[in-house]
């Protein structure tokens, strides 16, 4: 599968992108500190962005499977700011028309 994986550089995040790239998925993410992910070398897809930020968010899912998410605020952030799982699905259904995303 194409996967999104959110929140790569975190503790839960790093760990689901081995075991996505073990299993053969391709992997896409979107982070704020792209050279915490060199480990992994050409084998994974970064994008840099934050993934409060629509525009930031949207390119990136857009044509994926599936997105996966270890996103964990550092900070606290207002249930205004944060995507709620179903923003995140929607995001993805308004890139492809119809629902992709397993919810
Ligand atoms: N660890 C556990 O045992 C455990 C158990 C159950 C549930 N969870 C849940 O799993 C999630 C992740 O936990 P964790 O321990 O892996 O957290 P973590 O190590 O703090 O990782 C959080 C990740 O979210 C990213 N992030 C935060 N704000 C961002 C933003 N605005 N844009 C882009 N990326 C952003 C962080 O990126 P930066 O590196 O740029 O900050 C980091 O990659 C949390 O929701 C937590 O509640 C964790």
């Amino acid at each position: 599968m194409n996967l999104v994986v959110l929140g790569a550089t975190g503790g839960t995040g790093l760990e689901v992108v081995r075991q996505a790239l073990q299993r053969g998925h391709s992997v896409t993410t979107l982070v704020r500190s792209p050279h915490r992910l060199k480990p992994f070398g050409g084998q994974i897809t970064v994008k840099q962005g934050d993934l409060l930020s629509s525009a930031d968010l949207k390119p990136v899912i857009q044509g994926h499977d599936a997105v996966v998410s270890a996103f964990g605020p550092r900070l606290p952030v207002s249930r205004r700011g944060r995507p709620s799982p179903s923003t995140i699905r929607r995001s993805a259904d308004e890139r492809h028309g119809e629902d992709q995303c397993p919810g």
